[in-house]
Order: structure tokens, then C-alpha cells, then sequence
């Protein structure tokens, strides 16, 4: 968890990867399903174009499929999901049915004048998800991923006036999740993200291995 910019997506696949888990980006999921060309497709694009979250009862069934449809023997690392108190209520039913609890939530904490700076400089590569930043994590001088061979983007949803409404709702709606978590007792793992990316990787690398020796 965190906010837009905070670096969920760059930390996710590295620790993804690191720790052989798969990585389920709601953010990503709904892009995919954005761009499909559906009627469905069009009404996500229009919420996410304007910065405001998806309505929970369609993210809710989307979320279910893909944990569903993820292979059981797999730890599964979220990323963007869930961002309200009813969707973390309904991931909680259907990991309980699947007997596969929520270990630990990660928050990435970074202060919000970071975020603008580093959602702007963003690039992404729509078609292998690497995420770059012009001046932290600088993209290949000929603007292709170096992964994949395609051509970088700029989101439709990164400039100033939606960032600012993301931030908003990120406040309103996805902060409450955290409390819900730690009421529940649910063990809460909170990282300091405006140091650079490999410092924010050790350090939530080093959490999770903890947790894992205790298990
Ligand atoms: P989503 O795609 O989840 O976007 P977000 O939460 O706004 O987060 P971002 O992807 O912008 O940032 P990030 O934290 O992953 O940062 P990144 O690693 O890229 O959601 C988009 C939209 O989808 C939502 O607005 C909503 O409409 C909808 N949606 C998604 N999930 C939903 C849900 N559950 N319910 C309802 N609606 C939902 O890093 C950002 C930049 O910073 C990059 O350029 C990166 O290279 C750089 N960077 C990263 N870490 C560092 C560092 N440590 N130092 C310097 N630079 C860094």
C-alpha cells in the first residue's frame, strides 16, 4: 500500500521476484482491461482518466478472478488492491474461503512533494510493465524498454490536476484500509520510501525475511 508515486509497482516486481511470489497489480489489471475496447473497458478508463477509484463491486470481481486464477502454491503479492475498507473486507472472505490469510501489509511512505516530482517523470512500458524515471531510474536514450524492446508512455492518468485527485482519494478512501489492518491485528510493516529504490528494496526485503524465518 501507498500512495500513487510512492513506488508500489517498482518494489512489488522486485520483490516479486526475489521472494518468487506472484505479483498482482490491480492498477495494471484494470489498464489491460481499460484498453480492451468494451463498454466495460470505456467505464474504467473514464474513472481512472479523472483519478477516481473504480467502483468496489467491479474491482472486487476482477481482484477475485485473477487470486482465484493465480497458482495456489504461490505467495501472492498485492499491489493497488484493496483500496477501501469494503474491499479489503471482501479480499478477507475470499482469502479465508481459499485458507490463505493476509501475512503482512506493506506501506511505502513518501511525502507528497515527492510524489508529483516522481509520478511526472514516470515512464512505463505498456506492454512488459517495467517502470522507469527520467532522472532516478533514467529510460533507454532511444525511449524503448531495454526488457521488452517497446516503445515507453506517459500514463494518461500522470498529469498534475489527476495526481492531485488520485492523492485525494488516496486520503479519503485507501488510508482507512491501514487502520482496518492494524485494528484487525493484522501485522503492519511501514517503509520509509523516499530513500532510493534499492535502499527501499533491502529494507522491505529485510521485513519479510524476518517474517518468513518466523513462519
Ligand atoms: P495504480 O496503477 O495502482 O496507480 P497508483 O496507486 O496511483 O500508483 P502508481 O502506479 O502511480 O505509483 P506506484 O506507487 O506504483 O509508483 P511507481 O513504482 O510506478 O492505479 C491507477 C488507477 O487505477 C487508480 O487511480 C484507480 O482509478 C484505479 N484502481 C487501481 N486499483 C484500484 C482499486 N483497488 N480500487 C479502485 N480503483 C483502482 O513509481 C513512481 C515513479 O517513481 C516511477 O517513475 C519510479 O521509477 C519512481 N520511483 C519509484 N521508487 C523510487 C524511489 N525510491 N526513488 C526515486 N524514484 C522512485
Amino acid at each position: 500500500m501507498g500512495p500513487p508515486g510512492a513506488g508500489k509497482g517498482t518494489q512489488a516486481k522486485r520483490l516479486a521476484r526475489r521472494f518468487g511470489m506472484r505479483h498482482l497489480s490491480s492498477g495494471d489489471i484494470l489498464r489491460a482491461a481499460g484498453n480492451s475496447g468494451s463498454a466495460l473497458g470505456r467505464s474504467l478508463k473514464s474513472y481512472m482518466d479523472a483519478g477516481e477509484l473504480v467502483p468496489d463491486e467491479i474491482v472486487v470481481e476482477i481482484m477475485a478472478k485473477a487470486i482465484s486464477d493465480a497458482p495456489a502454491a504461490q505467495g501472492l503479492l498485492l499491489d493497488g488492491f484493496p483500496r477501501t475498507v469494503p474491499q479489503a473486507e471482501a479480499l478477507d472472505r475470499q482469502l479465508a474461503q481459499l485458507g490463505r490469510p493476509v501475512e503482512a501489509v506493506l506501506v511505502i511512505e513518501v511525502p507528497d512533494e515527492l510524489l508529483v516530482e516522481r509520478i511526472s517523470g514516470r515512464r512505463s512500458c505498456p506492454a512488459c510493465g517495467k517502470v522507469f524515471h527520467v532522472g532516478s531510474l533514467p529510460p533507454p536514450p532511444d525511449g524503448r524498454c531495454d526488457a521488452c524492446g517497446a516503445e515507453l508512455v506517459q500514463r494518461s492518468d500522470d498529469t498534475e490536476p489527476v495526481v492531485r485527485e488520485r492523492l485525494a482519494a488516496y486520503l479519503r478512501q485507501t488510508a482507512p484500509v491501514i487502520d482496518y489492518y492494524a485494528n484487525s491485528g493484522r501485522l503492519v510493516i511501514r517503509t520509509d520510501g523516499s530513500a532510493p529504490p534499492d535502499e527501499v528494496t533491502e529494507r522491505v526485503a529485510a521485513a519479510l525475511e524476518k517474517l518468513a524465518s518466523k513462519a
